[in-house]
């Protein structure tokens, strides 16, 4: 391992939503010394049912906002913009330490035993080419079943984990699939782990649930390794929440979320760019 000391630069995680907290927890979980700045495009979620050429200009804006905080490795923690933004970003800063996230169909493929995934997701993230080559790559000997459980991510939004409508989301989503035979579900979408509970409920503990979020955190952890930016401090490190939402209603929401209590700035989008506001 690298052991040398670099200034405090934060890392940069970013979702449309609350979805990539699920990342962010787990990576304050393996890397509990680095900073952290949260972003959550709020204003426009849910990114889900855009276009993706519409997405692909909000993962620049945003990216561009957490470079200029001092991002020194910035994760895409969404499948939607990684699916929209990831290769249009990688080309515009070929050096600057990323990381995206794709359906993780690989290790549901080499884990399920009844040859049968399903895979929950938006529908920007079915569309893109990314999952069209996850697909190709790693989905030859196993059937896939892909749902975009409409309406989920907004009961995310609001907090609501457990109530009726949101069981209800997943029951249509996972009851067939389970008459079918799956065994294996892959969190496609980063909001989704935090209805993990509901689902085990509704499908029984015997059913593999695939949550990306620690794999990514090891591939933040390896990049930042790669460019010698791990930081080492030995103090908890810090997080600072941004959206281009409701600044209170995240940081209303946060404890439930992490189980921190933080405050929460705002921002505006100025055309292509994420501003702070005035206020923030
Ligand atoms: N969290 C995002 C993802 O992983 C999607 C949520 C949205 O539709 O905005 O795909």
């Amino acid at each position: 391992m690298n052991t040398k000391e670099v200034p405090s630069a934060p890392i940069g995680i970013y979702d449309s939503g609350v979805g990539g907290l699920t990342v962010l927890r787990a990576v304050r979980v393996l890397l509990p010394g680095e900073d952290l700045i949260y972003l959550a495009d709020q204003a426009k979620v849910p990114y889900g049912s855009r276009p993706l050429v519409e997405v692909r200009q909000l993962v620049e804006g945003a990216a561009r906002f957490l470079m200029e905080q001092g991002a020194k490795l910035i994760v895409i923690a969404c499948n939607t913009a990684s699916a929209a933004g990831l290769r249009h970003w990688r080309e515009l800063f070929p050096d600057y330490p990323l990381v995206g996230m794709e359906p993780a169909v690989k290790p549901a493929a080499e884990q399920t035993l009844s040859g049968k995934v399903g895979v929950l997701a938006t529908p920007s993230t079915f569309q893109g080419e990314m999952y069209a080559s996850v697909v190709e790559r790693f989905a030859q000997d196993v059937q896939l079943f892909e749902a975009t459980c409409p309406g989920l991510v907004r009961q995310i939004e609001r907090g609501y984990l457990t109530t009726p409508k949101t069981r209800r989301i997943l029951e249509e989503a996972i009851l067939p699939m389970m008459e079918q035979g799956v065994d294996t579900l892959v969190m496609g979408c980063t909001h989704f782990p935090f209805v993990i509970p509901l689902i085990k409920q509704i499908s029984g503990q015997g059913m593999r649930v695939i949550d990306p979020a620690p794999a990514v955190a090891r591939q933040v952890e390896r990049v930042l390794e790669q460019h010698e930016l791990l930081n080492l401090q030995q103090r908890p490190g810090t997080i600072r929440y941004f959206t281009s939402g409701d600044p209170q209603r995240l940081a209303n929401l946060l404890p439930k979320l992490t189980g921190d209590e933080a405050a929460v700035k705002g921002l505006t989008w100025q055309g292509d760019q994420l501003q702070l506001r005035p206020d923030a």
